[in-house]
């Protein structure tokens, strides 16, 4: 029975959490983000994000966590309802539940993705023009087409959901950790042997190298650029990261500390987690995908390919198309190693995601794991459906915004004012401290209490009301006495999402492409009725199931 599940050995729960931690968002999201965040700026509000907030949600979560599992609780809306006397909170709980959901059904299909490439690659490489033709062949993709679906592309993702269910079918110790230990050295092989190589290239003595490598690195780590801390969008930016590539805010860090014994050190294993998360993050993934691209392209041509995009063409059309001034040996092998370590990084990470749904359902329902990990599949496909068939405007990049992004802020203001508001934060120290083999500075115990909730809820409000004229020009406007700006919101706000701003039909549109923009905005709308409805479905669930304990779930 799930009750019972524990980690097998401390190294194991070590590698499962970094292997929850260390995903796509390290090698993808990261330098996307840096190198559209103006690279060095980005970096200070970055630490400071990692240092008020992430550090401290990770061992919020931790604890929770831990907690929660000595009561019999491996998922949110338990945990939530054992450190909270309002019957409220098991609901809000439930936001844990369907942030894991949501984001697995987008980004185990780019997993699936990154396991077609590796298997690619490895039979023969990518010739010049190929890897974005590739792309289209797996995803069916091409520009205003609403549906988008291949045929090997869906087999793909099909074998990359039932991979995950198998694995989580065999259990916290016999499957995640298993496959945690294998996988996560591996990576880390992988990614040493490319850094190392991307880093050689030479403009002197190679002839296709356009710029040091090192100047890819350094635009990352050079002088910050100050006068951008004061750009709000840069820290939106930067904290949006920190709390994707730490995966907190989701749920699925309480669900690993939950599998622990009570005595277990949560804050030694936890500040682990995060700082091998960073290593991955700011060393192996700053020396990956950004200095490669900018020996073959320079500075310059990098720069204009992630403006505006994702960092997806990067990874995925231009780099397995660089790798062939390796060598015809080197290429398919280094193509390889890329997706391969894409596929791992993603694949530990997925695990994490499905991970809390089953446990839901093992605990609250008594459900075996077999039978637990079909139930999770027909859910995932309920979500995964969509985001295959339809093209990646529409329900995808929807889904990371909502779930992906946004979500994640409002679960964590939540669960930091549950642990150090409702819970207590004398309780919650103590809940912390207990058998923690590092002494957590006390300046945390303020930092949680006060600095991280703010934090968080600037960035909220920042996040909802942004205006379309930037903090800058509405401030500056004030400021200059010109008056208030025109209130428009940002396409990229909250109430901008809400109201399909950033999905505006382009001037002197063709008819099709007025249709296409039509249907996006359907398409968009009927998304979110089914994340709302995934909501309901598990607070209908939560109902039952605390009905059925008969005590309403509140602790005596
Ligand atoms: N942190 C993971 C990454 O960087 C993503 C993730 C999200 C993992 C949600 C688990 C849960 O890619």
């Amino acid at each position: 029975m799930a009750k019972h599940e524990r980690w097998a050995s401390r190294i194991g729960l070590v590698l499962a959490m970094a292997g929850n931690a260390v995903g796509l968002g390290n090698f993808l999201r990261f330098p996307a983000q840096a190198a559209q965040n103006g690279g060095g700026a980005f970096m200070i509000p970055y630490l400071v994000s990692l240092l008020v907030m992430g550090i401290p949600l990770m061992w919020i979560e931790w604890t929770m966590g831990r907690y929660g599992g000595s009561l019999g609780h491996h998922s949110t809306p338990g945990i939530f309802q054992s450190m909270g006397k309002s019957r409220a909170w098991k609901y809000l709980g439930v936001l844990g539940l369907l942030t894991c959901l949501g984001i697995a059904s987008y980004y185990l299909y780019i997993e699936s993705w990154c396991l077609s490439y590796a298997i690619y690659s490895l039979l023969g490489g990518f010739g010049a023009d190929e890897p974005a033709s590739f792309f289209g062949r797996i995803t069916g993709q091409s520009d205003n087409q609403l549906f988008a679906f291949s045929i090997p592309g869906l087999v793909m993702f099909a074998i990359c959901i039932g991979i995950n269910i198998f694995i989580l079918s065999r259990g916290v110790s016999g499957g995640i950790e298993v496959v945690a230990k294998v996988a996560m050295p591996l990576l880390l092989l992988f990614g040493v042997v490319l850094a190392v190589r991307g880093l050689m290239s030479d403009p002197i003595s190679d002839e296709a190298v356009k710029e040091s490598p090192w100047v890819g690195l350094n635009y990352i780590w050079s002088v910050p650029d100050f006068t951008q801390i004061a750009n709000p969008a840069v820290w939106l930016a930067a904290a949006g990261q920190i709390f994707f590539t730490l995966s907190i805010g989701m749920g699925s860090i309480h669900c690993y500390a939950s599998y622990l014994r009570k005595k277990d050190d949560v804050a030694l294993t936890g500040a682990t987690t995060a700082w091998t998360n960073q290593m991955c993050e700011v060393v192996i993934g700053s020396a990956l995908l950004l200095p490669i691209a900018v020996s073959y392209l320079g500075l310059q041509g990098v720069k204009d390919s992630v403006a505006g995009g994702s960092g997806f063409g990067l990874a995925f059309f231009t780099l397995p198309t660089l790798f062939n001034n390796w060598g015809p040996q080197f290429a398919p092998l280094a193509g390889f190693l890329w997706f391969g370590l894409l596929f791992l990084a993603a694949i530990t990470s997925s695990l994490a995601m499905g991970q809390p749904v089953m446990a839901f359902l093992e605990d609250e329902f008594k459900l075996s794991r077999v039978k637990a990990s079909w139930a999770l599949m027909g859910m995932l496909l309920f979500l995964a459906v969509p985001v295959a068939l339809i093209h990646e405007q529409g329900v995808f990049s929807d889904f990371d915004f909502w779930v992906g992004t946004f979500a994640l802020v409002v679960f964590a203001l939540m669960e930091v004012i549950l642990f150090a508001w409702a819970f207590g934060m004398d309780k919650g120290w103590e809940e912390l401290t207990r058998g923690a083999e590092l002494k957590v500075p006390r300046a945390f115990f303020y930092i949680m209490k006060y600095v991280t909730p703010t934090f968080i809820i600037v960035i909220l409000l920042a996040a909802i009301f942004k205006p379309s004229v930037g903090w800058d020009g509405f401030f500056g406007s004030i400021g200059s006495g010109q008056g208030v700006p025109a209130w428009e919101w940002d396409a990229d706000s909250v109430i901008g999402k809400i109201l399909h701003k950033d999905l505006v039909t382009p001037e002197d549109a063709s008819p099709e492409v007025v249709t296409y923009y039509e249907n996006l905005r359907t398409v968009r709308t009927y998304d979110r009725i089914g994340l709302l409805a995934i909501f309901a479905f598990f607070s209908i669930l939560v109902a039952i199931a605390w009905r059925r304990k008969g005590k309403g779930g509140t602790p005596s």
